[in-house]
């Protein structure tokens, strides 16, 4: 697959690597040149690249270079290395900045990219959210990814794979960090209540199929303080477990689990998923919420989940609903 404009160079991949597999010695400039195949100044400007996105590497005058610490950059050759050959990542395209990586997988989806294809950004100038909503994408701090699937299944499967990235997600984080994450419905993940994780599917269908669906996955990781306008809602995973959280350790579990349980569903069906989604979520049964959706605002009890992924609700009219679209949000 051809690279996408604006997209990191190759060569950059090949620098990092370089740098982490002589991680131990100070690698001479003209020697990372001519390995990677440019000039000394490129290799400098790079070098500078990665320092700005909080990498530290230290120039050693007329010597070389020798990074300090292992670098928390979601560079294609540390994931690769760690991912074995599952199809989720078996591409991946990485961007130091770009608008929105739901919005360049849509269009590589276009052009055919394959299943299974990884865009990932360091930073998002236009990162969208559900409903409309924009999504905080503060550089080096956050993972924001788009997956890219094939799935040999009709458009009813739809909402089942978006509980199943969000179970995915879920597994991944709670592996990775230790902390207890619950899943709002139909797949936010939050930690002492507050939103760390959100995730947007877009797709595009014929009547009987899928031809392409793309699970766009937000995660507030080393994030130090949220924004005023989103403190008392969002939080990240190193404010919750007072730690830094390797963002590379995170995505491959991520993409690791995102490939389990896409086989558990094509392999087993809906069932496999909601169920698990049930058993993990607090909002499946027993939740007073307030239901958000185009048809205005109510307050209801969830009651279930349905095996095609919509949340059962009792009004408190005493009217029963499923809901297959919206969003719902604690009531305390
Ligand atoms: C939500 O509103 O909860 C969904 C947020 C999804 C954000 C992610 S970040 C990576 C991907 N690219 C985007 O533009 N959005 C999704």
């Amino acid at each position: 697959m051809r690279n996408p404009a604006g997209s990191t160079d190759r060569r950059v991949d090949k620098l990092i690597n370089l740098l982490v597999k002589n991680a131990t010695v100070v690698v001479p400039g003209p020697k990372i040149a001519s390995e990677i195949g440019v000039t000394r100044k490129k290799v400098w400007e790079w070098i500078e690249r990665l320092r700005s996105l909080g990498i530290e590497i230290h120039g050693v005058h007329g010597e070389g270079y020798q990074l300090a610490t292992v670098p928390d950059i979601l560079a294609p050759s540390l994931l690769r290395a760690e991912l074995g050959d599952i199809p989720m990542g078996r591409n991946i395209v990485h961007f130091f900045r770009t608008d929105s990586t739901n919005a360049v997988a849509l269009k590589l989806a276009a052009e055919d990219a394959e299943h299974g294809t990884v865009v990932v950004a360091e930073e998002q100038t236009a990162g969208r959210g559900r409903l409309g909503r924009s999504w905080y994408s503060e550089k080096s701090n956050g993972i924001y990814t788009s997956v890219i699937l094939r799935p040999p299944l009709s458009p009813a499967a739809a909402p089942v794979l978006t509980l199943m990235a969000g179970l995915a997600a879920q597994k991944a984080v709670s592996a990775t960090t230790g902390l207890a994450v619950d899943i709002r419905w139909p797949n936010d993940l939050l930690v002492n209540g507050k939103k760390v994780c959100g995730i947007l599917t877009e797709m595009s269908a014929e009547l009987d199929r899928l031809h392409v669906v793309v699970l766009g996955i937000g995660l507030n990781v080393n994030h130090v303080h949220m924004p005023a306008a989103l403190e008392s809602i969002a939080t990240s995973l190193r404010m919750e477990a007072h730690r830094g959280i390797s963002r590379v350790q995170l995505l491959v579990t991520l993409l690791r689990e995102l490939e389990r349980h896409y086989q558990l569903l094509l392999n087993n069906g809906n069932k496999a998923i909601t169920e698990r989604w049930a058993a993990a979520s607090t909002f499946a049964h027993g939740k007073r919420v307030r239901v958000v959706s185009g048809a205005g605002q109510t307050q209801a009890t969830t009651t279930g989940l349905d095996p095609s992924g919509a949340l059962k609700i009792l009004r408190d009219d005493g009217c029963q609903e499923l809901l297959v679209a919206g969003e719902v949000v604690e009531v305390k």
